[in-house]
């Protein structure tokens, strides 16, 4: 069942070495700090081995191996979504590469909907934990007792207070919440987004999930943080579109850069 980590893995080493302590997933909005980051080398997806590239307009499809206040990371710049392919473990080869070069810990970005007042469009949330509304799960076909994993505190209580004290330090307001996972790509009706505030979720989006899922499953810490674009489907005057996503996801994601430089300061 494994993917092709070990060879992606070979093919970065071999434009730079050395060993990474923070994998990084920037999803929509998120690029910049790709370009933030220092020493860096940047390896196309389509150099990596079986590496999904995503179609995604807004995801650079790179990984960028370097320095981020002192900490070496690797920053995969742009995903794949479930809904590009039908392929629950299509993140699977991502995961593994961060994983063989070292990367203790997994911080993913994504772009989300509010279902709550206080979570504004335009600020960043802090996941606490999820909801698989999508039944689909990428350790589904795995073979041994590994696959029945834990995720009691899959979203790492220690990290998520560490982006918290982060947040305050450089003076940014983090709400905090669940995230619930719809398939995509449609987005959600109104009465999906009632039925997922009656569930106890906070936000909803398309991604992150299966990734948490399958970095949990390969022993990494995880944690992970929203830019909210908009309010769910009928909780806003107008409806939903792609564009809105792409034209507000930078909003939040600026705080969402500040916050992960001062959680990188605090851990280098
Ligand atoms: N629903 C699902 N995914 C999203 C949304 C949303 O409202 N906004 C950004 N990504």
């Amino acid at each position: 069942m494994s993917g092709f980590g070990k060879e992606c893995a070979d093919v970065v080493r071999a434009a730079r070495s050395g060993t990474y302590k923070v994998g990084l997933i920037l999803g929509s909005g998120l690029g910049s700090l790709a370009s933030e980051v220092e020493d860096a080398t940047r390896i196309p997806y389509t150099k990596l081995p079986e590496f999904p590239v995503s179609s995604v307009t807004a995801h650079a499809s790179e990984l960028v191996a370097g320095m981020l206040e002192g900490v070496p990371v690797v920053i995969l710049s742009g995903r794949a979504h479930y809904y590009e392919s039908g392929n629950p473990s299509i993140m699977r080869t991502p995961l593994e590469t961060l994983k063989e070069l070292g990367c203790e810990t997994l911080i993913a970005t994504n772009a989300a909907g509010s279902l709550r007042d206080h979570i504004k469009p335009g600020s960043p949330m802090l996941i606490n934990d999820h909801i698989n509304w999508s039944g689909l799960n990428p350790l589904i076909g795995e073979e041994d007792e590994s696959r029945f994993l834990d995720m009691s505190t899959a979203y790492d209580p220690e990290i998520r207070e560490a982006l918290k004290a982060a947040a305050k330090d450089v003076g940014e307001d983090l709400e905090e919440g669940v995230y619930m996972w719809f398939s995509g790509p449609s987005f959600e009706t109104p009465a999906e987004i009632r039925m997922s505030q009656v569930l106890g979720a906070d936000a909803v989006g398309m991604s992150t999930v299966p990734e948490v899922i399958l970095a949990r499953f390969l022993g990494m810490k995880v944690a992970a943080i929203s830019t909210i674009t908009n309010m769910g489907a009928g909780l806003q005057a107008h409806g939903l579109s792609h564009d809105e996503t792409k034209e507000m996801a930078p909003l939040g994601a600026a705080k969402i850069k500040k916050i992960l430089r001062a959680y990188m300061k605090s851990i280098a």
